[in-house]
């Protein structure tokens, strides 16, 4: 069976990175990277957009789909064996898992806020950390559709997902993660 799993955290105000395109200390935190980079391991494919990834020292041994308009559909990733550089707008989904073997299991969606807007209406579930204690005015939103009207949670409930309940990562350091689930 194949499920759809999206794993991001945010600050307070639902940004990724700062405004300028980094991801801040204020928001990388060990707990939640012990939670996301486990997660990743028992992952079938890990699929990012081109400036994103994951890093730490599993990462070579992921199979991984990154998303790129530089080439027509699917390619070779000249820099990392077990990746495929992906344009959706010319492979589908399901022909990307099979040009990386992938007939099920976990697709772990990674960021940044194009792909995680792009898949969706494809969630399965969706983990969503929280920094709560950082905020990064103008800084990159999880999801393209956040801003002062919509936040992260108003888009994931508008796309039909449902949220479980939140459980602290490391209390003190105000981080924790709910799992939303179609
Ligand atoms: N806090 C978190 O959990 C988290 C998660 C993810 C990322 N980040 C941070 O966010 C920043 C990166 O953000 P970013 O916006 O640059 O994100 P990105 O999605 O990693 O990279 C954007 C690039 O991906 C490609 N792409 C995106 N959508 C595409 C589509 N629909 N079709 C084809 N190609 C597509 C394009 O590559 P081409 O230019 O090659 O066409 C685009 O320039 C980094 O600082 C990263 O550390 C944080």
């Amino acid at each position: 069976m194949r499920r759809i799993e999206g794993y991001v955290i945010v600050s307070a105000d639902g940004m990724i990175a700062d405004a300028k395109g980094v991801m801040p200390d204020s928001i990388r935190n060990d707990a939640d990277q012990r939670f996301f980079q486990s997660a990743l391991d028992a992952a079938a494919v890990v699929v990012h957009g081109r400036h994103s990834h994951e890093g730490g020292p599993r990462a070579a041994r992921r199979k991984r789909l990154v998303l790129t308009r530089q080439i027509a559909g699917l390619a070779p990733d000249p820099s990392r064996p077990n990746s495929l550089l992906w344009n959706p707008f010319g492979a589908s989904l399901e022909q990307a898992l099979e040009a990386s073997g992938v007939t099920d299991g976990t697709v772990a969606v990674i960021g940044g806020p194009e792909v995680f807007s792009l898949f969706l209406p494809l969630y399965d579930s969706f983990h969503l950390s929280r920094a709560a204690n950082a905020k990064l005015p103008g800084g990159l939103p999880v999801f393209t559709e956040v801003g002062p009207h919509a936040t992260p949670e108003d888009v994931l409930t508008r796309h039909g997902l449902k949220p479980g309940a939140q459980r602290d990562l490391d209390a003190a350091a105000g981080v924790s993660v709910a799992t939303w689930r179609r």
